[in-house]
Formats: C-alpha cells, structure tokens, sequence
C-alpha cells in the first residue's frame, strides 16, 4: 500500500486542508483519512468553510450525449484575452445549435467576463477553480473533461496553448484539457506577433499534431489601436459551426432531402386594429423542433404566429398574425414529407373586427360577433392529393390529458399527437420544460403511447426528431 506524505502535496491543496481540518476540530492527517473514507464510501463531506453545494450547483453529472435525446454536451473554456466577450455570443450560438453549455473561465478570462454571465446565458453553474470543494470533491476536473461530447477553448490564448502543448495542469482549464478523452476545438486569439512567434508555431504545429482541431484565427484588425494582421479569434457563429461539424458529422442527417413544415407560436385575431383574441402561447416548442428538424438535415418551413423569439438559424420562417394567413402559408409551403402542427392556432375570430378602434359608450358593451376559424391540422390531414406522408399534432390539454388527445387524432385525422398536460401548475406555458406523451396511430389501427419523461423543449425537440427520423427509415426500408 503506497504512503501518503502531506508535506509533499501542492500548496493549495494543503492550505485546503489545513482550512478544513481547522473547522472540523481535527488534524490534517484525520481529516485527509476521513475524506478519503467517506470518498471510498461514496458520502463526501464537504468543507466547513465552504457549504456542500445543492446537487445541481455540484460537480457535473454525466449527461451527455443525453440518453434519451442525444443532445450533445459542449465544455466550454475562456480563455483570457479581449476576445472573451464573444464567447460570451458563442455560449448562445452553440445553445441554438442545441448543445448544452458547461463554462469553465480561466483566472485572466474573468479579467474580461464574469462567471455570471457565462453561467446566466449557459443556464449551468460556471466553474473556475480546481480547488473548489464544492466540485472536485469527486475530481470534478475529470467529470468536466470527460462528462461532455466536445471541448471548445475560446478565445485560445498563447498561453493557454503553450500550457496545452507541454502538458501542464496547474488550473482547472489545463486540467481539464490534460484529462480530456474527448475531441478539443481551439478558437485561437492573439496579437499577430504572438501567433507569429516561433514559440506559437511549435505549440499550435504540436496541438495539430496531437489531434486537436482548430478554427481561426481570421485575418482583421486587433483591439490594438491601428494594428491588424491575423489573429482576430473566429466569428461565433463560425466557431459554432465548427463545434457541429465535429459533434454531427454531416452524414449523421437522417431527414436529409426532406421537407418539413412546422406552425409555432399563436394566431392574433384582430378585434380592431389595436385590440386582439390570442390563446397563450410562446413558440418555444415549436421553435426548438424547427432547429431539431434543421440539425437533422431537413429542409424546415416555419410558420410562426406573433412571438419573442429570434428566427432559428437555416430554417425558412413566415411570420404571420392570424389563423387564416397561417393556413395560407401552410398550404404555399407544400409539399412537404412532414408537417407538424405545433401552434396554438385561435379557435375563433371576430366576424365584425372594427376598422376603427371600438370606443367605450353609453351604449353599452361592444357586440362581437365570433366565427370559427379554420382547421389548419384538419385541413391539412383531410387533403386528397398533397397530404403529407406523416401529420403530426399537438393537444395541449388541462384535463384527461390522454383520452383527449386520441379523441384528437381521429377527430383531426392525423397520424402522431404529441400530447401535453398544460394545466397551470406544470409551468409548461411559456417555461422551458414539457412532459408529453407520444400517441402514433399503427398499421392496425391501434393507438400507441410513449410517455417521456419530464425534459426541456429542445429535449422533446431532439427526441420527437428522432422518432420520426426512425419512421422516416423504416417507411423507406
Ligand atoms: O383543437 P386544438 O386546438 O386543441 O388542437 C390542437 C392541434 O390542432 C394542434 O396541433 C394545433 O396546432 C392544431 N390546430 C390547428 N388549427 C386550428 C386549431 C388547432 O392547426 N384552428
């Protein structure tokens, strides 16, 4: 059994030590013994200096690829350089792309960024110190490098490079990089005299060599006044790209050649020109499925009622207001392989909209004559010719949740019904998680159901993409 000298341990890890040993009342030796006790039975206590984090603020769990929606885990490291604030575009870029977001900030990085920001636009806790009790209890540095699909360093400084060719590991980021057993990008950033330095060069000719990849750095100017030359660390976006190169090789597009078309978000139906009936709805769901369908490689129309949400990116969007300007673009959009209807289309319109703002008056309350709005899933399914192949639709319900939601796919005439329990107290409407049941109607008449189990919206984005893209196969098999 090999013997431990704790004169012999790091600085900082000994000045750890001494800080928890003093506050449990013990010696060093005790305390090392008890933490490497409670380590080997799976119970770490934490220091008493620094409170046990809640489990979700603690050190990463494995989660990724996620096992039911494949959702890529992406580590990202910042670097220190004034690049840093685009990283902080870069964290939304990737987000979009629907990959989670772990951020790791070095010590010069937070010269530029908070862990704030980053772990505000991440939605994950920030890490920054190899010391922290909180996370490396359980080697959280080793969690962090190996509990995601990618690693992206950016910006990429010199030296950080230089520390990554030689192989040290004396902060949490270059630990992190020496423990990786996953693919590393490098966004590199840097005055163009110190990417030109022969030092540089070895470095960066040692990293390619050790299989790590590169993106930039580009040509431009520097934040140095009147100096340009190449060094200016990639575009986000760009970086991004990358990053789902690496994580999605371009074969891995299972709707590829397909067509898909997607309704999201309300209708408003005009009252008079200020004034509107709309069912509530935010669009996220829909939205996320349109990214879900483009990272699959289909080819994705989006109609959109009235949202706040930005366009997802290489996706085809119609924004319209009202339901029958919505079934308008659903029909110029066809044909398509695949058409989910995940707005929340308004069941009525006003026939007697004002053309003037209606004003309050003695006479009484405004008569509002209401008339039904078309079906646009209805009508869609009910198509003779340019029906496609597979419908889908949502039933979004606050009660009987199932027996709705089948009563719904034969009323409708649809083939899938993504059912959700929007009942106020899930927090579904306008929040970022969703519990569904999946009901598909089999050759034989029957009705299937999947429950999933409570995910994001990108989750059941991810995860209805792929039942689909698995029909799509069988269909053509
Ligand atoms: O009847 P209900 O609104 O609950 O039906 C929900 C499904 O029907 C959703 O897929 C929704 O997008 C679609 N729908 C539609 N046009 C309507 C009403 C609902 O496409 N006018």
């Amino acid at each position: 059994m090999a013997s431990l000298t704790i004169r012999k341990l790091d600085e900082a890890i000994k000045a750890e030590l001494r800080l928890r040993a003093a506050g449990n009342g013990r010696s060093v030796e005790e305390e090392v013994r008890i933490i490497l006790g409670e380590l080997i039975q799976g119970r770490p206590e934490a220091a008493p200096s620094s409170p046990r984090l809640p489990p979700s603020a603690a050190a990463p769990t494995r989660n990724s690829p996620d096992p039911v929606s494949g959702i890529p885990s992406v580590t990202l490291i910042i670097g220190g350089g004034i690049a840093a604030y685009k990283a902080l575009d870069l964290i939304r870029r990737l987000k979009e792309r629907h990959m989670h977001v772990r951020c790791v900030l070095t010590s010069a990085a937070q010269q530029f960024v908070t862990p704030l920001a980053a772990g505000a636009l991440s939605h994950e806790r920030c890490y920054t110190n190899l010391f922290d009790p909180g996370s490396e209890f359980d080697a959280g540095h080793i969690r962090l490098a190996r509990d995601c699909d990618l690693i992206v360093v950016a910006p990429a400084t010199a030296d950080l490079m230089a520390k990554m060719a030689q192989g040290h590991a004396d902060d949490l980021a270059s630990a992190i990089l020496l423990a990786a057993d996953k693919p590393i990008l490098l966004a590199p950033a840097m005055n163009p005299l110190m990417w030109n330095n022969p030092a540089t060069r070895r470095n960066v000719a040692q990293l390619v060599r050790d299989g790590i990849a590169t993106i930039g750095p580009n040509a431009g100017e520097m934040a140095e006044a009147g100096e340009a030359g190449v060094g200016r660390m990639a575009e986000p976006t760009e970086i991004a790209i990358a990053a789902e190169r690496i994580l999605r090789p371009p074969q891995v597009q299972p709707l590829k050649g397909k067509h898909v078309l997607i309704t999201a978000g309300p209708t408003h139906e005009p009252i008079d020109p200020v004034r509107y009936i709309a069912n509530r709805s935010s669009g996220k769901q829909g939205f996320a499925i349109a990214a879900a369908a483009h990272a699959a490689g289909a080819e994705v129309t989006l109609v959109s009622g009235p949202v706040d949400l930005d366009d997802p990116a290489g996706v085809m969007v119609k924004h319209v207001e009202s339901a029958r300007e919505m079934l308008a673009q659903v029909e110029a959009a066809l044909p398509a392989d695949i058409a989910i209807f995940a707005a929340a289309v308004a069941d009525w319109r006003v026939k007697n909209a004002g053309s003037q703002k209606l004003k309050k008056s003695a006479g009484g309350l405004p008569q509002l004559e209401m008339i039904e709005n078309p079906d646009i899933l209805a009508t869609i399914s009910r198509l003779p010719f340019r029906r496609p192949p597979l419908v889908i639709g949502f039933a979004a319900e606050t009660e009987h949740l199932i027996d709705n939601a089948k009563i719904k796919l034969t009323r409708k005439r649809c083939d899938w019904i993504v059912a959700n329990d929007v009942s106020p107290a899930t927090g579904v409407m306008g929040g970022d998680r969703n519990t569904v049941h999946l009901l598909t109607r089999e050759a034989d008449g029957t009705v299937a159901i999947d429950s999933w189990p409570v995910m994001t919206k990108d989750e059941v984005a991810a995860t209805l993409v792929g039942r689909i893209a698995s029909h799509v196969k069988d269909a053509s098999a």
